[in-house]
């Protein structure tokens, strides 16, 4: 096996008018953790609907395992920043939905899920009776629950406090690592980019395409304590500007 998982090459997507991506050109390596960072409108999350099989590539091809992606694909799981949970299904349920959905009832697996991600007290519970981070655990749980090998995250923690944020990101990076897992995560906050990466990769203004990349060498396991590391700042600097000229590229449209 071919130590790509997952490939973008010359993917160029389009809607109407509007290019959201133009020969877009990305391999992730199995097992790797990359952090994806850009302009609002850039591609980010057409990208990840791509490799999720939610849309196909206007041009190009987006392949996993050396197969072009033509369908929904099961291997690769997403995390939305919205959780996307089913109201009207307890956290259990919400959990189990997809092997119920292949067929599978196996309660023991929902308690190893509800316990791996923290939330074995809850099972009963509504989302509407949760909080956010509590929301993005079940998430996560659902997502895992699927067994991907890919965890396509796109802006998970952004709508959360930043205490509740910080443990989840402790907890995602240990669930990620333990399980061999793959993951594509889309962030806004190059503090989280550099907590999390194995790679960053920086989208220039919309058409997205790669413009940098940045491999994140910092020790792990990883705290927030990362931020005292040497070279820390240099690394924060440089991708902010990276950043920050495709912020203002796409300001001035
Ligand atoms: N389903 C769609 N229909 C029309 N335009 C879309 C659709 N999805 C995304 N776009 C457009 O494509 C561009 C990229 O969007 P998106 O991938 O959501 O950006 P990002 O996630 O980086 O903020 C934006 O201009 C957006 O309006
Ligand atoms: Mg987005």
């Amino acid at each position: 096996m071919s130590d790509i998982i997952l490939s973008a090459q010359n993917v160029t997507k389009s809607f109407g008018d509007v290019v959201a991506l133009d020969r877009l050109t990305l391999d992730v390596t199995r097992g790797e953790f990359i952090v994806l960072v850009g302009a609002s409108g850039c591609g980010k999350s057409t990208l990840l609907n791509l490799f999720a099989g939610f849309d196909a590539p206007t041009e190009g091809r987006v392949e996993l395992d050396g197969r072009p992606i033509t369908g929904v694909e099961p291997r690769c799981g997403m995390v939305f920043q919205n959780y996307a949970l089913f109201d009207w299904l307890t956290v259990a349920r919400n959990i189990g939905f997809g092997p119920r959905m292949r067929g599978i009832d196996d309660a023991g697996r929902i308690t190893d899920l509800l316990r791996l991600i923290g939330i074995e007290d809850f099972a009963d519970h509504y989302p509407r009776q949760l909080s956010g981070g509590m929301k993005q655990r079940v998430a996560l749980a659902r997502t895992l629950a699927n067994d991907p090998d890919v965890l396509l995250c796109d802006e998970p923690f952004a709508a959360l406090d930043a205490m509740t944020r910080q443990v989840l990101q402790g907890e995602l990076s240990r669930i990620v690592e333990t399980a061999g897992k793959t993951c594509l995560f889309i962030t806004h906050s190059i503090d989280e980019a550099l907590l999390l990466a194995d790679r960053i990769v920086v989208l220039s203004a919309r058409p997205g395409r790669v413009k940098t990349t940045l491999e994140n060498d910092l020790p792990r396991p990883r705290t927030a304590d990362v931020q005292l590391s040497e070279g820390y700042l240099d690394r924060k600097r440089a991708i902010w500007e990276s950043v920050q000229e495709e912020v203002l590229a796409s300001m001035r449209g």
